[in-house]
């Protein structure tokens, strides 16, 4: 049966590119589920939903139709077909995109394709999914859990140079507010889940984390 590796953390805190490359590493899928909250969120702004009103958002969660690729080396992502890999970076999304995590139907409404995902995968070699429940709520039987954190200042420089140089202090007071709000919230909080290791990665290379992620993958296959 294929491994199912859960790895949260904080916004910026090195999960994506860990995620990727130890799914690399390992010939593992990849499942990046902030991308399917930011797409749903990319919607709503679409469609001109009122994003700070969770009656609305919850009222129309069941409309887009989400489709995730899982290949670590180019994953995708489509809302109704368009490819919206490159719009749900924008600082639009960036800032609505916790408030829309937050209403529980679209929780509902994700984790289900989530499950559907890594329940295909553990028929084949496996996967790693990155998000901020995926330990404590997705996926809490999975063998390996992570939780990976930084200093908010590393956090702020590693987004903004992903970003093309936007302005540091602006990144991490972004940052900041969505980890507030992913911490606050009632439905699945962003949390250290039970059995998960920590990494703090701020004085470590990404290929250092990644080492130790393989490391501790290879420890329980
Ligand atoms: O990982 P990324 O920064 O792209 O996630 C964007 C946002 O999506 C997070 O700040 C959080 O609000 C939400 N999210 C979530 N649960 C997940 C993954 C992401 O609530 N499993």
């Amino acid at each position: 049966m294929g491994i199912v590796v859960a790895v949260d953390g904080t916004s910026g805190s090195g999960k994506s590119s860990t995620c990727r490359g130890v799914a690399s590493a390992l010939g593992l899928r990849y499942l990046d589920t902030g991308a399917m909250y930011r797409a749903m969120t990319w919607w709503m702004l679409e469609h001109g939903v009122d994003v700070h009103d969770p009656a609305a958002v919850a009222a129309r969660c069941s409309e887009p139709t989400i489709e995730t690729g899982t290949d670590p080396a180019a994953p995708t992502i489509h809302v109704d077909g368009v490819d919206v890999s490159g719009p749900i970076r924008s600082p639009e999304v960036n800032d609505a995109v916790s408030p829309v995590a937050a209403v529980p139907e679209v929780r509902e409404q994700l984790v289900a394709l989530q499950r559907a995902h890594i329940d295909e995968a553990r028929a084949g070699s496996g996967i790693v999914v990155e998000g901020r429940d995926i330990g404590s709520t997705v996926a809490p039987e999975a063998p390996v859990k992570l939780y990976l954190t930084a200093d908010p200042a590393a956090r702020a420089a590693r987004r903004a140079a992903e970003e093309g140089g936007s302005d540091l202090a602006s990144t991490e007071a972004s940052l900041r507010r969505r980890d507030e709000i992913d911490s606050g919230r009632a439905a699945s909080p962003l949390t250290m889940a039970d059995g998960a290791a920590h990494l703090d990665t701020t004085h470590l290379s990404l290929e250092q984390v990644i080492d130790q992620v393989v490391s501790l993958v290879r420890a329980v296959e």
